[in-house]
């Protein structure tokens, strides 16, 4: 951990976790070819100290290096860590609030994660978690890394009238629940929010303020955290014209505990894989049906009726989807283990089935 500047312990502070992405990112030539860079190349103190003379008086700044990595790459074991650190340091006294530079690729995954391990956790203990991250690289003409990270560490830091301790990201001026988080665009710079309920950064928006609170009334209860080599196995699968069923009988030999299909208009799949669904909900493989459309609601029992071992996504996108299945499997486990079975269903509606923000 670094100090920026150096604080005396229990000083408060925001933390800075960095976990790399194009906000990390440098370009060889980024005057000719901004876009051709590598993620993951400079560290977060390097990042804070390049906005350390805009931050606000009084707020000190700890950062702490999680990973430098292209958020593509990201591994079960690097969310194991991250929401470890995130859960300690919302119970530090000495953390006020906590930003997190991120890649935008995955941003999407890791803040329905975060939401769902410690969203709860978050909102008691009345501090903001703040995933941000940019489109830009750190080196090119215009880059958007730093306005995103002090629009983060404001948010973080500063008192946003009835703004509840909870997870969020912010991007391009705009701020919304991390769970909300969708990158829909390839390079637009607010791809990952484009598309997200959100309220602008300076002045908060009382409807979608409302929303946050419904949603936060709704999440009582953080799920735990898989342990790293513990992550459950689920796949997606993408239903399109011209789908074999091979394409899902091949799981049916493997360890996969979880499929989430990310189905056509309202969450359908193909007739080919109608057969090798049954037979993987008979070997117990759980099931999640989400549309690739990416936008719009999957309903249980449309277009086809759901078997038991299947459930629709609701709001969920195919990448939280398969987050969800992940700690919806774990914690199922974990229940049966301490002898108060759920089913991974029970756990799955939870997150599935919270209020939507519009
Ligand atoms: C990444 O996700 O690490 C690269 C892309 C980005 O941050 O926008």
């Amino acid at each position: 951990m670094s100090l920026i500047p150096s604080i005396p312990e229990n000083t408060p502070h925001i933390l800075v976790f960095g976990m790399g992405g194009t906000i990390a990112g440098l370009a060889p030539n980024p005057e000719e070819t901004p876009l051709q860079y590598q993620a993951g190349q400079v560290g977060v103190d390097a990042l804070v100290s390049h906005i350390q003379s805009a931050i606000p008086g009084g707020i000190q700044l700890v950062s702490q290096q999680l990973a430098n990595i292209n958020s593509r790459n990201l591994l079960d074991a690097d969310l194991t860590l991250l929401g470890q650190s995130v859960k300690e340091a919302l119970v530090d006294d000495a953390v006020k609030g906590i930003v997190i530079t991120h890649g935008t690729d995955t941003i999407e995954e890791t803040g329905l994660f975060l939401q769902a391990i410690c969203g709860k956790l978050a909102h008691t203990q009345a501090k903001r978690v703040i995933l941000t991250g940019a489109m830009l690289p750190s080196n090119a003409l215009g880059a958007d890394g730093p306005s995103n990270l002090l629009d983060a560490l404001r948010w973080a830091s500063t008192s946003i009238e009835n703004c509840p301790g909870g997870i969020y990201a912010v991007m391009d001026g705009r701020g919304c629940m991390a769970m909300d988080l969708a990158k829909r665009h390839a390079t637009a710079l607010n791809a990952p929010l484009q598309n997200s309920p959100s309220s602008s950064v300076g002045l908060i928006n009382p409807s979608w303020l409302s929303g946050v609170k419904a949603v936060q009334h709704a999440w009582n209860e953080d799920l735990p955290i898989p342990q790293e080599g513990e992550w459950p196995w689920v796949e997606i699968l993408t239903s399109h014209a011209g789908a074999r069923p091979e394409t899902v009988a091949q799981w049916l030999k493997s360890d996969v505990q979880g499929l989430v299909v990310a189905g056509s208009g309202q969450g359908g799949f193909h007739d080919a894989w109608a057969e090798p669904f049954k037979k993987a909900m008979a070997q117990g493989i759980a099931l999640v049906r989400t549309t690739r459309t990416g936008a719009g609601t999957t309903l249980p029992n449309i277009p086809e009726l759901d078997a038991p071992g299947c459930r629709a996504s609701g709001v969920l996108s195919a990448p939280r989807a398969r987050i969800a299945l992940q700690l919806a499997l774990n914690a199922a486990k974990q229940s049966n283990l301490a002898g108060k079975p759920l089913t991974w269903q029970d756990f799955f509606a939870r997150i599935a089935d919270l209020p939507e923000i519009r």
